[in-house]
């Protein structure tokens, strides 16, 4: 069984991952986004700045992952919004230990 850092959510299984694509996961105090993505793993605030809604919905292109609901679009290096359509989002380190991920809840 992976050992995984104090602190640390536990996302779920990579299966899971790609079958999904996103899955989000809570500390209790916030939603964290994570996103499977052409074999890279990320993580977001999963509160869009724009309106609120829920980022899990978005999609990830050319290192962008875009809002589903008004197309907010965020660089997934470092959750900046490149075009100032609105304020720019956490990120999150994501670990994997063998076959389980983890995020970190503290922001990058
Ligand atoms: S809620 Fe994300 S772009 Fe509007």
């Amino acid at each position: 069984m992976a050992e995984a850092p104090e602190g640390y959510i536990k996302v779920g299984d990579m299966k899971r991952l790609r079958i999904k694509k996103c899955v989000p996961v809570s500390d209790g105090s916030q939603s964290i986004a994570v996103f499977y993505s052409d074999g890279n793993l990320y993580a977001f605030s999963n509160l869009c700045p724009h309106s609120g809604y829920a980022l899990e919905t978005g999609s990830i292109k050319d290192g962008l992952l875009t809002c589903a609901w008004h197309q907010a679009r965020f660089d997934v290096a470092d959750g900046t919004c490149p075009d100032g359509f609105t304020d720019d989002i956490d990120t999150f380190e994501v670990i994997r230990i063998e076959d389980e991920v983890w995020v970190n809840p503290e922001p990058r």
